[in-house]
């Protein structure tokens, strides 16, 4: 979603501002754009599409300041076109904004503005902001910037330009934002990632604070009262932002897995927020609610807890019921998805929470008790490693509430659990699904099954076919699947059937039977032999945690799907890492 990078200092800032938005590209984007203040007067150049095509514009052109703000857009209001990237000019030009978020009232804000005898320029929910800054300033930016914050509503943070001062501008309301402090100046980006090649230094701005950045930062909350803030010091990643010879981002982030894992399950602390606790909601987006989904079938069938899995976007919206000895745990790699955040804040003061998250002290931290995942940084949008180091929580959440009731399963878990890196690692040593890979590449649908656990399994396993290889693919629960859409399987339709429960084989090996008497083509995904496939997808036996294995087998079929059919893998169009919008 989008990005905003910020500098002033010594250096000239378009070469920084590009190498942070460079950075930042994972987060998806479909323009971009920079501005810099240069003696008094704001320089703005915006592309549409991809970086490369900005930095073409940057050769043609002399481009000189030592403060400057950047943004990469993902569209949400308004054509992903070059009037409607960011930066955003006021009408007389003394106010750069950039923005990431979404003004909800935009449209009275626009009336009001062309009541003042205004005219915007693009069909953007940002473009405003500029404009009702300068119809604030009246000399002092700082002022003028809180009187614009308090008209807005929706979540935003922006970086701010103003040709009157050297100074850079950022405000924080419910979007990510961070102040990093370097050798040669001091920064501002959506995220730290963004910036570790810069500095370690940060000061974590918290929603409803906004700052003026010199040759020093100072932090305000909206009515200017002064904020303190310690400095945050970010721990040197091993698992950097570099490929390390891998083609793709994606492929060495799966294979990042075993260890990511053993680092999950060694870092836990006591869990205690699971004490005396009824029922739990697990809650989160794409693949972060497809690890709640397999967390439902694991703590429930384990525990006999009751477990409610969500999709936060449903469960912010549909008045859900939630008593006061309920736990919600939010499950969000970034810790800053949007919907996810809002779900949170329903839930918030009506019952415990905590929140699974990977990313270190992002917003879903600052609202829950953090059991967080020890991935590493992920850089490619399809989340892999992200994902199974959520489940990993998941089980040791299991193995907790089993411990809690004196349920001697929680050893044989625990064991089991203390060879997940290994196991994963002999499934990325076996499973070599090139060939099949080149089969499903030349299918323009599939279809996914499995009961259970595995039914959580085999729809992350479709997501992740769908956004990085473009072919579509449908989920179902084995047993589902004769109540209507078997009608589509033909001749040649491939179906990925995931089986690792024993207790369930027979029952999915008929659902396969089904569909194989019908012409489909079945790869089965599983521990077992399984004679009525066509193809199988041999995963260590596991009594627990298969599920999870068949997760990682099903990545690296999508991942060579998807570059058979030369996608743009990392990137995917359309997609952003981290989906700070509703
Ligand atoms: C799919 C994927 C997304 C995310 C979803 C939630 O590969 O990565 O579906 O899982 O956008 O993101 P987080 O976990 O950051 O809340």
């Amino acid at each position: 979603m989008c990005g905003i990078i910020g500098y002033i200092g010594k250096s000239q800032a378009k070469d920084l501002l590009i190498d942070g938005l460079r950075r930042l590209e994972y987060r998806g984007y479909d323009s971009s754009g920079i501005a810099v203040r240069d003696n008094g007067e704001l320089c703005v150049l915006k592309a549409k599409g991809k970086l490369d095509n900005l930095i073409g514009k940057l050769e043609e052109r002399s481009f000189s300041g030592t403060c400057g703000i950047g943004h990469t857009r993902w569209a949400t209001h308004g054509a992903p076109d070059e009037l409607n990237a960011h930066p955003h000019l006021s009408r007389s030009g003394k106010f750069a904004i950039v923005h990431n978020g979404i003004i909800e009232n935009y449209k009275e804000l626009c009336d009001m503005l062309i009541s003042q005898g205004y005219s915007l320029r693009s069909e953007t929910d940002s473009e405003v902001i500029a404009h009702l800054i300068e119809l604030g300033y009246d000399g002092d930016a700082l002022k003028a910037i809180q009187k614009t914050v308090k008209l807005l509503k929706g979540s935003f943070a922006l970086g701010i330009l103003c040709a009157d001062e050297n100074a850079l501008f950022a405000v924080k309301k419910d979007s990510p934002l961070v102040i990093g402090s370097g050798e040669d100046g001091i920064y501002i980006a959506s995220d730290m990632q963004a910036l570790l090649s810069k500095t370690h230094e940060f000061l974590l701005l918290e929603s409803g604070e906004m700052a003026k950045i010199t040759d020093k930062a100072e932090i305000f909350d909206f009515d200017l009262r002064p904020v303190k803030r310690q400095v945050y010091v970010a721990e040197n990643d091993k698992s950097d932002a570099d490929k390390h010879g891998y083609a793709h981002f994606m492929l060495k982030e799966i294979y990042e897995q075993p260890e990511a894992i053993e680092r999950t399950l060694l870092s836990q602390g006591e869990l205690s927020f699971l004490d005396g606790i009824g029922s739990i909601h697990l809650i989160g987006c794409g693949s972060a609610y497809h690890a709640a989904l397999m967390g439902k079938y694991i703590i429930e069938s384990l525990t006999g807890i009751r477990v409610h899995a969500d999709i936060a976007s449903e469960f912010r919206y549909r008045n859900p019921i939630i008593k006061p000895d309920d736990l919600l745990i939010a499950i969000s790699q970034s810790g800053e998805t949007a919907d996810t955040i809002g779900a949170m804040n329903i839930a918030a003061g009506k019952c415990k929470t905590a929140c699974i998250v990977n990313v270190p002290l992002s917003s879903l931290t600052h609202v829950a008790e953090p059991m967080y995942t020890y991935a590493g940084p992920e850089i490619a949008v399809a989340t892999t490693k992200g994902f199974t180091t959520q489940l990993v929580n998941l089980y040791l959440i299991a193995a907790k509430l089993l411990s809690n009731k004196g349920d001697s399963r929680v050893n044989e878990l625990m064991t089991e659990l203390s060879s997940l890196p290994l196991l994963v690692e002999n499934v990325l040593k076996t499973v070599s699904p090139v060939k099949l890979a080149f089969l499903l590449a030349q299918n323009d649908y599939a279809f996914f099954i499995g009961r259970g656990a595995d039914y959580a399994a085999a729809k992350e396993s479709a997501l992740k076919l769908k956004e990085i290889s473009y072919i579509h693919a449908d989920c179902y629960p084995a047993g589902e699947l004769k109540h209507g859409t078997i009608s589509l399987i033909q001749k040649g339709s491939p179906v990925i059937a995931i089986a690792t429960d024993k207790q369930l084989l027979s029952k999915t090996v008929s659902n396969i039977a089904e569909v194989k008497s019908r012409g489909a083509f079945v790869i089965a995904v599983s521990p077992f032999d399984i004679d009525a496939c066509d193809a199988l997808i041999k995963i260590p036996y596991a009594k627990y945690v298969a599920p999870l294995l068949a997760s990682v087998a099903t990545q690296l079929l999508s991942y060579h799907t998807a570059l058979v059919r030369h996608c743009e893998i990392d990137k995917p169009r359309n997609l952003a890492k981290s989906v700070t919008v509703e």
